[in-house]
């Protein structure tokens, strides 16, 4: 079977380096990443890509230029080891059948639709129709805890793409001064406990006809998780931020992980270690003076308190900022979060 895994533009290489190290042997396509195997290798990739978005498996291709051919070819194609689909949508690009909604109503005239059944999705080009269905069910960055969020909060699988980027690997202290609901000191404990990120969740597939009497419990239960050799560290000034950051903490359930209110343009930590990894989310709302004030002050402290760190920040990309923090970036890739062009800039510290 053909699998391809979905992310967020500009996450593709991370998702193709997880699943290299996955060793799902994948090849880059547009949105994200495609690979072979069967539904062991649909589980193995939904449960452990920290930076996907969704894993669709493909149903089948079709070759039509007319509805009736579509409609016809699509009817054939869906035998009953495959669920009815909850919802379509369609892609259609130098195909004779141009109109996605025809696509989309004949697709479902033909195989009728079902109330919680997976997102069935049409990809045309040039008259060859790959219909896909949705293996994930709720997207691959809602991991099963954690359910509060805070302003601003970031998709787990952008912060799992900031910590794999800067190439954390749990073998060192982690610091987020702005840590808001705590996603990426989550995302940290799961890759510093080399835990799978799907771990305490289901995907859609496991009800469909043909994978749902398969035993999967090998997958689920074959890692061997760790204590965190070093702490992993929150701060927020807000109070709010801290305790759901604690809740998500508790939630999670694995040590280490320690969270404090406080103004990252101080951070008075006790027994805060020499080095390690800055990672964070910086806030980005307007441009105000206070928030000119956190990028020149907190640029500071990377030069100071926390020299002799690595940093790797998400910040919006425009030029005022930068020059307020004033670091040296070996690394920059460009993200867009919420709808906001961000940067995930990631260096070596000012120490080193
Ligand atoms: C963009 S949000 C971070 C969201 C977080 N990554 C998450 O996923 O929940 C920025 C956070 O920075 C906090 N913040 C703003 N200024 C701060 C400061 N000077 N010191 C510490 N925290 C600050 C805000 O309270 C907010 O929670």
């Amino acid at each position: 079977m053909e699998f391809v895994a979905v992310t967020d533009r500009g996450l593709e290489d991370i998702l193709l380096m997880e699943a290299e190290n996955l060793e799902l042997a994948p090849r880059r396509v547009p949105g994200g990443i495609a690979f072979t195997g069967d539904w062991h290798t649909c589980m193995k990739a939904n449960l452990n890509l920290r930076t996907a978005v969704r894993v669709l498996v493909k149903a089948g291709s079709i070759f039509a230029t007319k509805k009736r051919e579509f409609f016809n070819k699509i009817s054939r194609l869906w035998d009953d080891s495959w669920p009815v689909p909850g919802s379509f949508s369609a892609t259609s690009e130098a195909c004779k059948i141009y109109h996605t909604g025809i696509l989309t109503q004949q697709a479902k005239k033909a195989i009728g639709s079902e109330e919680g059944g997976p997102k069935m999705v049409i990809r045309g080009f040039k008259n060859t129709f790959d219909i896909y269905l949705d293996t994930s069910g709720d997207p691959l960055y809602k991991r099963g805890f954690g359910k509060l969020r805070v302003p601003g909060a970031l998709a787990e699988n952008f912060a799992a793409a900031l910590l794999l980027a800067a190439g954390y690997t749990g073998d060192e202290p982690l610091l987020d001064p702005f840590c808001g609901g705590g996603t990426i000191l989550m995302e940290a404990a799961l890759i510093a406990s080399g835990t799978p990120p799907g771990f305490r969740r289901s995907f859609a597939f496991e009800s469909w006809p043909e994978p749902s009497g398969m035993d999967f419990s090998g997958l689920r239960t074959g890692y061997t998780p760790r204590t965190p050799p070093h702490p992993i560290i929150g701060l927020d000034r807000e109070e709010e931020a801290v305790a759901t950051a604690t809740v998500a903490q508790s939630e999670l359930g694995i040590p280490g992980i320690q969270v404090y209110g406080g103004d990252a343009c101080s951070i008075r930590i006790a027994g805060l270690p020499r080095h390690g990894l800055v990672a964070s989310n910086m806030p980005y709302d307007r441009l105000t003076r206070g928030e000119q004030r956190i990028y020149s002050c907190f640029g500071e402290r990377l030069r100071d308190r926390l020299r002799g760190w690595r940093v790797a920040l998400i910040v919006p990309d425009d030029r005022v900022r930068m020059k307020l923090l004033r670091q040296k970036f070996t690394q920059r890739l460009k993200v867009s979060n919420h709808g906001i062009p961000v940067v995930m800039a990631i260096g070596s510290g000012t120490g080193n």
